[in-house]
């Protein structure tokens, strides 16, 4: 099986104008999806989305990437923490959700752990010479936070984040991503594997036939994808009107992102951070979505949206955010069929690898190129 696939994954590592698309056994197969649990979920930075989900000290999410139980948590010195979420005492999960907490206390038999992860109280256990509470702290991953997005990491061997998102800072400049605020955050499951979904958020391909009277007349065909250093793809279309908003809804655009000026101001860039995240920096606002695997034909998404502080302190700003927000789900409610319908074409035995549209589709090839690479290394 191996060979097979490694063969399959080599045609997918060429110019977009001959290469493959992904074996079809990269979206259904279950044993193909344990390598990628371990070859691209365990190895990589893997976006968590925006930063303001922990503004306090003490803000956490408990959640699981890659059967890795994890916490998320703002400690003492406002720096983002990752840790498993796993008691040093035998092992029970720890924390469940989203909350704040002062320390972060098992209630197993409440080993009591710092915002640090260090062991802090743990009843009835001996005094320092017989037990080390140093040597019994949470394990920590790295995490990092860049342009108002987070990030963690379980390997302690991959790059680190610098190196990693390379020119990302650099490229998205214009929007100023850093300033942005979320004010929608919401999870969903979808039924396609999580790679198709990050996919048809990527493609311009798909616009005329599955959004025909949503938003297909605001795109303008794209510019070519950009040549960047980092592990993402990033391409840039113009737009007539916005990308924010439904062609019905056009009249209610907020004002644009502050820092946007010239072409900028005028189109949406499309951005996929390799593997996971994925987001749209438009005129007004960005929108932004994860995908994780929780079956190879079902994925966890979680969609956020974020505008500038100037155009939430707008008076009508609330009203005017529910249409953006009609129009990311009115667009989903398209999407979301199609998946369905694509994942269960790609399970049939019979699926075979494709070819790419290459003005349309350039950002699915270059992640097709990065994740056959990783899981060539593996398979
Ligand atoms: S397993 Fe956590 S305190 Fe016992
Ligand atoms: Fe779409």
């Amino acid at each position: 099986m191996h060979e097979q696939l490694f063969e399959s994954l080599s045609g997918v590592i060429a110019p977009i104008e001959t290469a493959a698309t992904l074996p079809p056994a990269c979206y259904s197969n279950a044993a193909v999806a344990e390598i990628e649990r371990d070859a691209v979920f365990r190895t990589s930075w893997i976006g968590v989305g925006r930063s303001d989900q922990w503004k306090a000290v003490g803000d956490y999410s408990a959640l699981t990437i890659a059967d890795i139980p994890v916490i998320i948590i703002r400690d003492k010195s406002n720096t983002l923490k990752a840790f498993a979420n796993t008691c040093r005492h035998r092992g029970s999960q720890i924390l469940e959700g989203v909350g704040n907490a002062q320390s972060i206390s098992c209630p197993f038999h409440r080993w009591t752990y710092g915002l640090d992860g260090g062991l802090r109280g743990a009843p009835d256990m001996p005094e320092e010479a017989a037990f080390d509470k140093t040597t019994h702290g949470l394990v920590e991953f790295r995490a990092a936070e860049r342009d108002g997005f987070s990030f963690i990491c379980f390997d302690d061997n991959t790059t680190d984040i610098d190196e990693w998102l390379g020119d990302f800072s650099e490229l998205h400049a214009p929007w100023s991503l850093a300033s942005l605020v979320t004010t929608r955050r919401l999870e969903m499951e979808v039924d396609c594997n999580w790679k198709g979904f990050l996919e048809v958020f990527n493609e311009y391909y798909h616009l005329p036939y599955v959004h025909p009277d949503s938003i297909n007349s605001v795109y303008a065909r794209p510019d070519a994808a950009d040549q960047v250093t980092g592990q993402y793809s990033s391409q840039f279309g113009e737009t007539e009107g916005t990308g924010g908003l439904l062609e019905s809804t056009q009249q209610y655009a907020l004002p644009a992102i502050p820092s946007l000026d010239g072409r900028n101001r005028n189109g949406t860039r499309y951005t996929w951070l390799f593997p996971n995240m994925t987001f749209a920096a438009s005129t007004e606002a960005m929108w932004i979505y994860e995908s994780t695997p929780l079956e190879t034909g079902r994925c966890r998404v979680v969609m956020s949206v974020c505008f500038p502080p100037e155009s939430i302190a707008h008076e009508d700003f609330e009203a005017r955010a529910q249409i953006y927000y009609g129009r990311m789900d009115a667009a989903l409610a398209e999407d979301i069929p199609a998946l369905a319908r694509h994942y269960k074409g790609l399970a049939s035995p019979y699926a075979r690898q494709g070819s790419f549209c290459v003005d349309l589709e350039p950002s699915v090839a270059n992640f097709a190129i990065w994740y056959a690479d990783r899981m060539r290394q593996a398979a």
